[in-house]
């Protein structure tokens, strides 16, 4: 596993790092969900991404379970913050009362005195950037979180939040953007600005939730036990990408991970941590095996040639538009 600094800070992260979003405390059993956990160890992943909404607050619960007994110096724990966590007017959002009390939940359930990198879930236009920025930089004084992050927010959003963390003290080091060969709409104007910001990108969805591996095939029923046949939640999510056009174009890159001795997960891996403003790609998994396959992205280098063959195929599908990167114009 090869490491890489979490934006321009100090602090390393493993550049594939596990995340377990619809499958903790849902899509998968507590058995299951310690196996990935015990399999990402194994392969020196050490940064592992959570959030407090995730299956309702279990999915915190089971991570926290999961990785009790490890040495805490060994990991890098982030979650988030910004979606609802119950049905209060004040149980969403990034108001210093949700921060606070949100931050107080996340670490009793991870089982930690501290989580190292604090995540903004989406922006909220609904509380005034300075109040939430006050209360990051008040919990990362208290030692509660060590970093601030963001997810999708835009680059001008991302301007603002650094600039603020500069003036409050504390450091903005990264941003959580779904990324892929499919989705690409960061690449025009957040890349560019976090690069300048010194914001490294945790990158999210790299094999488009399990699309880019190939499995679901154009006309053809999901496969059984897929994300697409999901029920809990995980179908909706990944239905985007199922449409034939997208399907077929991703038949057409075997070759392509062929001709470099790769499974189309692992090429789709590798294909994000090509982006030098990457400082994680944080992969998925509903088994072991899963894990222990997209690993083997870490530091495989790929040729100008590839990288051109696979724009040649997917062009035409892959979504770039830098106007969807969002959040919800009012709380959820
Ligand atoms: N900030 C945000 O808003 C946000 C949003 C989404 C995700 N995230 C973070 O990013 C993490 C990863 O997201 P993701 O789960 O969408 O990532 P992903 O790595 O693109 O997809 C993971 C899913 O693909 C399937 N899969 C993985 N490897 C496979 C393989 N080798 N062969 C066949 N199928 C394979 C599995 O689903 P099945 O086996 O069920 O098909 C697995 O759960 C989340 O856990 C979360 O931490 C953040």
């Amino acid at each position: 596993m090869n490491f890489r600094h979490l934006g321009g800070s100090g602090l390393m992260v493993s550049e594939i790092s596990y995340g377990n979003w619809l499958t903790h405390g849902s899509q998968v059993e507590e058995d299951a969900a310690h196996a990935c956990v015990r399999a990402a160890l194994d392969e020196g992943i050490t940064t592992f991404d959570t959030a407090d909404v995730y299956a309702g607050t279990r999915a915190e619960a089971v991570l926290g379970r999961a990785l009790e007994g490890q040495r805490r110096e060994g990991l890098e724990i982030f979650t988030k913050v910004y979606w609802p966590t119950g049905k209060g007017p004040n149980d969403r959002g990034l108001s210093r009362k949700h921060i606070m009390e949100s931050i107080h939940g996340s670490l009793k359930r991870l089982k930690t005195d501290y989580v190292d990198l604090y995540q903004a879930h989406r922006y909220d236009y609904e509380t005034p950037l300075e109040e939430t920025m006050q209360a990051f930089a008040d919990i990362v004084r208290q030692g509660k979180a060590l970093y601030i992050g963001v997810s999708e927010w835009k680059a001008e959003e991302i301007r603002a939040g650094v600039t603020l963390a500069r003036q409050l003290g504390f450091q903005l080091v990264s941003s959580q953007p779904q990324y892929s060969m499919l989705w690409r709409i960061i690449e025009a104007q957040v890349v560019p600005t976090c690069q300048e910001l010194g914001v490294g990108q945790v990158v999210y969805s790299p094999i488009a939730q399990g699309v880019l591996t190939g499995k679901y095939r154009p006309g053809q029923a999901p496969p059984p036990g897929s994300r697409a046949t999901d029920e809990k939640g995980g179908a909706d999510f990944v239905q985007r990408f199922l449409r034939d056009e997208i399907l077929e174009r991703v038949q057409q890159l075997k070759p392509v991970a062929d001709g470099v001795g790769l499974s189309l997960a692992q090429l789709a891996v590798a294909w994000v941590l090509q982006n030098p403003n990457v400082s994680s790609a944080i992969i998925g998994a509903s088994r072991p095996e899963q894990v222990k396959e997209n690993v083997k992205a870490s530091g495989v280098k790929l040729s100008a040639e590839v990288l051109r063959r696979i724009d040649e195929i997917l062009g035409p599908v892959a979504e770039r538009d830098p106007a969807r990167t969002g959040s919800p114009p009012k709380r959820p």
